[in-house]
This record gives C-alpha cells, sequence and structure tokens, in this order.
C-alpha cells in the first residue's frame, strides 16, 4: 500500500508589541514566506505573549490585528498556513500548564532574555508571566507536532528549553513530541540597531531612528539608513568596530541573498554614501510591495476577521490530538 508521507510541520510567530521591523522579517517573516510552498506551517500572532508586560488592551487589539495584515501583506497565504490568534486556541494555555509543572526554576531562571527584561528590577515588581514566557513558547511549539521553528538568533536559547522540555517529558511519560530544530537566516539571523549596532534592532526600542519597519514610508527608509550610526574608517568590510557597516551588509545580503564577501568585492574602494545609498534602495525595493498590499489590506476588517477565525478553526484541530495524548499521558481521566 502506498503510504502519503507527512509534509514537515513549521511553527512560528511574532508578539505583537511595538512595530514589526526588518530584523523580525529578516530574522523570521521572509523564511516565513518561503517556506510556506514545501512545509505545512502555522503562523501565529502571539498575543498571550505579549500581556507579560503590561499593555494598554484597545492598542494590544488594534495591533493584533496589524500584525495579522503585515503577515499578509510580507506573501503569506492564509489558504496555505494556518494563521492565527494565539488566545483562539486555548490549548496553547493547557500545555503551557503540564510543561510549566515539568519545568525547573533554575532552567527558566538562566533564560538571557528573562535576565536582560529584569536587570535592576526587584523580585516584586517582576511578573510571573515574564518568567514562564518560555514555557508557553514551547507548548506553542510542541502542540503542533512541529519539526522546524524558524526564528532569530535571539530565540535560539527558548527553542532549546522547548527541545529540552520534549526530550524530558518523552523520556518519563513515554514518546509525546516531535523534538523541533531551529530554522535560522544565513546572513540575517540578527540584525542590529542602526543607532546603536552592538545592540539588537529591537520592535520596542524608544528611539524610532534605531529601527525600520516593514510598513515605514520609501523616503523614511532612505532617511533612516543615511542616519545609520558606522565608524569613520573607509573601508566596507567586517571587523573590529565596524558592527554599523557589518550590519548594513546583513541587510543587504538577507535582501540581495549575496555574500558579505561578494559585498566587499563589489564595494571595495567606494564610499559609505554610495553603500548607503545602495542599501536603501533595495530595502525600499524590498518592502514597496509589502507596503502596498498593506494598505490595501488594512481597511478589509470583514476578510482579516475570516482569516483568524478560519485560522483558529484549522489551529484547534491541528492541536487537539496532541493535547489529548498528553493529557491522558499525565494521567488524567478521559472525558
Ligand atoms: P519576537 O516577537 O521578539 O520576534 C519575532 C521574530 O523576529 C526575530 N527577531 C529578529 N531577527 C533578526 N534580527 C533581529 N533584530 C530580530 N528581532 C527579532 C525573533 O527571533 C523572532 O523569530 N518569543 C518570541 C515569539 C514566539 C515564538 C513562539 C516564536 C512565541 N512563541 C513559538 C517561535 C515559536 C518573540 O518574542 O519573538
Amino acid at each position: 500500500m502506498e503510504t502519503v508521507e507527512r509534509k514537515k510541520r513549521i511553527f512560528s510567530g511574532i508578539q505583537p508589541s511595538g512595530h514589526i521591523t526588518i530584523g523580525n522579517y529578516i530574522g523570521a517573516l521572509k523564511n516565513w514566506v518561503k517556506l510556506q510552498d514545501e512545509y505545512d506551517c502555522a503562523y501565529c500572532v502571539v498575543d498571550m505573549h505579549a500581556i507579560t508586560v503590561r499593555q494598554t488592551p484597545a492598542d494590544l487589539r488594534k495591533r493584533c490585528l496589524d500584525f495579522l495584515t503585515q503577515y499578509i501583506a510580507c506573501g503569506l497565504d492564509p489558504q496555505k498556513n494556518i494563521m492565527f490568534m494565539q488566545s483562539h486556541n486555548p490549548a496553547h494555555a493547557e500545555l503551557a500548564w503540564i510543561l510549566m509543572c515539568n519545568s525547573y526554576m533554575g532552567e527558566l531562571s538562566r533564560m538571557t532574555q528573562f535576565k536582560d527584561k529584569t536587570k535592576n528590577k526587584q523580585n516584586e515588581s517582576i511578573g510571573a508571566g515574564l518568567f514562564t514566557y518560555p514555557v508557553l513558547m514551547a507548548a506553542d511549539i510542541l502542540l503542533y507536532g512541529t519539526d522546524l521553528v524558524p526564528v532569530g538568533i535571539d530565540q535560539m536559547q527558548h527553542l532549546e528549553l522547548a527541545r529540552d522540555l520534549a526530550i524530558r517529558f518523552n523520556n518519563y511519560y513515554g514518546e509525546t513530541f516531535t523534538v523541533p530544530e531551529g530554522y535560522l537566516s544565513k546572513t540575517g539571523a540578527k540584525i542590529m540597531s542602526l543607532q546603536e549596532p552592538t545592540k539588537k534592532m529591537s520592535k520596542s526600542d524608544e528611539n524610532p531612528k534605531a529601527y525600520i519597519t516593514i510598513t515605514d514610508e520609501p523616503d523614511l527608509i532612505v532617511k533612516k539608513i543615511k542616519s545609520a550610526v558606522t565608524d569613520s574608517d573607509m573601508c566596507i568590510c567586517r571587523g573590529e568596530g565596524k558592527e554599523g557597516i557589518e550590519n548594513l551588509m546583513s541587510i543587504m545580503g538577507a535582501i540581495t541573498g549575496k555574500t558579505f564577501e561578494e559585498i566587499e568585492k563589489e564595494y571595495q574602494g567606494k564610499n559609505y554614501g554610495v553603500f548607503k545609498s545602495d542599501v536603501a534602495e533595495c530595502v525600499v525595493e524590498e518592502l514597496r510591495p509589502v507596503r502596498e498590499r498593506y494598505l490595501q489590506l488594512q481597511s478589509d476588517k470583514a476578510y482579516l476577521e475570516q482569516v483568524y477565525k478560519a485560522g483558529a478553526e484549522k489551529a484547534q484541530l491541528a492541536s487537539r490530538k496532541i493535547l489529548r495524548k498528553v493529557y491522558k499521558k499525565v494521567g488524567f481521566i478521559e472525558k
């Protein structure tokens, strides 16, 4: 009998906080679009992660819809992928609880993102959600039998925890979860701030000149790249103290597919002005169709609602089996 091979499963998500930046685009979204034809993909707006820090409810609601709009504008097809809001599938929270009961305080306190976000804060004011956040992320991934997780480098430690939790659970309760692998961009797995190039580009940076959003107007993109911090050297190459130039090279490389060596060769003897103009041009051209689609889609609330409602149904269906299996394994009586 012929067996139909299951397509591999992909899961990923972005937190609806701040604005989707070119860092998120290069580190995650661009790969998501690339992978959608070959894999069974679930792409989520992780609204439950966003409330680990205080949000204004009306703003969060708007941003969740806006992020979904931007996913589609980047080229993700709701017919091909499961696209949904995390809170619309309660199985995420349910599995997170079980995994939390199988996680250790020690391993969660070693998460660098947790340490960064709570630096100089007293225990009294640190939300427990911020602490257990990586467990919810593990639940997101493990719930769908995910094989591959396309993310930027900054999420790899969280992914490692998801793998550890899957292995631990499988060892204790018997084979249940697929152990997921990360999927990184070749050159742009970590895009840096345009103003402080030793710091990661963050969508919540207070200084809007530090990042480019995927819906920024072309003129603004040019302006931000022209004012990107570089160095007083004249060489378009990598090296110590050249983080600003290297970052612009990563952006160009991720968009054009050129390697660092190719870019270095192409710009030998050319000045920063010429290089920055070319980087700006390729970013503008890459994001032009995204912005156009975004502006068209934005007002079509009925369509967007239809997408996330259908997505929620598909997500619930896709995760039901694994959650039921987990409930049984831990010893809960079946309904
Ligand atoms: P978030 O919302 O911080 O970022 C979304 C995605 O963008 C990547 N990224 C970057 N890549 C390159 N350069 C940068 N400067 C940059 N900044 C962000 C991130 O690595 C990520 O892939 N916890 C996650 C969201 C999440 C998730 C998940 C991801 C929740 N559940 C399950 C994958 C699977 C987060 O806060 O990403």
